[in-house]
């Protein structure tokens, strides 16, 4: 069965990245695919990459709970990545997610001829909601910056295919009919829908 992992990382419930995660679990279901909404404010992840994470790592084991978030990604051909754009970066429990799971040995490794993305083959959505303007940004050449580095930078980097990375403008600003249009961009990203 085709497997779509979404994480999304919004503490608002009603949040427009919460709304498009619903959407796109229902809409993936609905076509039969198996799909899971990993909410990165659930409160089962801790965030946070301990030097204890890294000692044992570093002896060749992976703590537990990285372990489980890891078989979750590992099972996924389909990965969506859903976050308001904080600071001009991540959300700090979504760097930390990416910090924790993305290890070396289990997302890519250091050989030879340099480093080897190990997660081949998966295709990778993100979808960035903000305060801003997308003019604004691309004033400052900073969308192709953040599809860089929080797109190719992240997930290319350990072998996976960023095939779309889209950006959601003054979405507190939007009213019903701007984010019905937005969820319409948002599966129209998607070619399977
Ligand atoms: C801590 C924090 C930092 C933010 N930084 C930025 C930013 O750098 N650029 C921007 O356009 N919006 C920024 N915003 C606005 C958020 O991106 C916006 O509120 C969010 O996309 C709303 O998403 P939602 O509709 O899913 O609730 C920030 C908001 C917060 C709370």
């Amino acid at each position: 069965m085709k497997t779509h992992l979404i994480i999304s990382a919004h503490p608002s419930e009603n949040s427009f990245s919460n709304y498009l995660a619903q959407q796109l679990t229902e809409n993936f279901q609905t076509r039969g695919w198996k799909t899971e909404w990993r909410n990165l404010y659930d409160g089962s992840f801790d965030p946070v990459l301990s030097g204890r994470d890294l000692q044992t790592l570093k002896a060749g084991n992976t703590p537990e709970a990285i372990r489980k978030e890891q078989v979750k990604m590992a099972e996924a051909e389909l990965i969506t990545v859903i976050y308001p754009l904080w600071w001009a970066s991540f959300p700090a429990v979504l760097k930390g997610y990416i910090d924790r799971v993305l290890t070396n040995g289990f997302a890519y490794s250091y050989g030879p001829e340099g480093v080897k993305g190990l997660l081949g083959g998966k295709r990778v959505v993100l979808h960035t909601t903000m305060g801003n303007t997308v003019e604004e940004y691309e004033d400052k050449g900073l969308i192709d910056a953040f599809k860089a580095s929080q797109g190719d930078e992240v997930f290319g980097f350990c072998g996976m295919t960023v095939e779309n990375h889209l950006f959601y403008p003054q979405i507190t600003l939007a009213d019903e009919e701007k984010r019905n249009h937005f969820l319409e961009k948002a599966l129209a990203a998607y070619p399977e829908l």
